[in-house]
């Protein structure tokens, strides 16, 4: 685990103008932004503003075309997916991705970095004191989980090997508004009581601001606005954009 004490103005990751394609549309068009340890960091912005893109980006997939990404003092830019995971980097995708035919169990194994394996009752077991829902529902498979605890097992795959950076991809997306609650509490625990570091993407944008210690807002690409999730709140622009005025 990061020792927070010792990093705290310490940049976990940086991007430098960072250029991400697909094919010839370039989705990222020089992104720059910082992460320091132990914050949560939200990124705003509409559809197709480029945000899971820049998520893949830093794992690697799509790779950056130009530009700088550093992770912990070292450049991952052309690194390959499972050396940049290896690294400490957890992707909680859009969408979930959990694997439906397999128990909750085996799909929080599946989380379970190489490196880590030897404190894997220790980790299953804070993953189940966060999620006790999970426990109850262990030997059920992923797929007949209820759209709340998908989201659940699949923020606790991401996280149960400690990772240093959690990239989390819409975690609310779909889900009732007592279950966009508890998901946006178990983010504040992760961050508070695990010192967890967050990139954290939404567009529940209110929520995702008043988590978030800084926040950046994406459009079309570019980042348009930055400062701390207050700052981005009290914004006339951003209230108007992005908070329904
Ligand atoms: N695999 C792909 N191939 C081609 N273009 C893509 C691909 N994935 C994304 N794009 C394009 O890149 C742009 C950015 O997409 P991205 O998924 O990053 O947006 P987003 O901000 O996450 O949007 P949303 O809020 O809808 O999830 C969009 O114009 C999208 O059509
Ligand atoms: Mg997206």
């Amino acid at each position: 685990m990061v020792d927070i004490n010792k990093q705290e103005k310490a940049n976990i990751l940086a991007l430098k103008d960072v250029h991400s394609f697909y094919g010839q549309v370039e989705a990222l068009r020089g992104v720059s932004l910082q992460v320091k340890a132990g914050e949560i960091v939200s990124l705003i912005g509409a559809n197709g503003a480029g945000k899971t893109t820049l998520l893949m980006t830093i794992c690697g997939k799509p790779k950056a075309q130009k530009g700088e990404i550093i992770f912990l003092n070292q450049s991952i830019v052309s690194k390959p997916t499972h050396e940049i995971i290896r690294l400490g980097i957890a992707h909680c995708p859009e969408g979930r991705h959990i694997f439906p035919k397999m128990t909750v169990m085996e799909n929080l194994l599946m989380g379970i970095a190489e490196t880590s394996k030897e404190f894997f009752k220790q980790d299953l077991k804070r993953i189940f004191d966060l999620f006790p829902i999970l426990y109850d529902r262990r030997t059920q498979r992923g797929g007949t989980l209820s759209g709340g605890e998908q989201q659940m097992l699949a923020i606790g795959r991401a996280i149960i090997s400690r990772p240093k950076l959690l990239l989390l991809d819409e975690p609310s997306l779909g889900l009732a508004p007592i279950i966009v609650q508890k998901i946006f509490a178990t983010i504040r625990q992760l961050n508070k009581e695990l010192q967890m570091t967050i990139l954290l993407i939404e567009q529940n944008a209110y929520h995702a601001l008043q988590l978030a210690d800084r926040a950046y807002v994406l459009v079309n690409g570019y980042i348009t606005m930055q400062g701390t999730g207050q700052e981005l709140l009290t914004n006339p622009e951003i209230s108007k954009a992005y908070l329904g005025g």
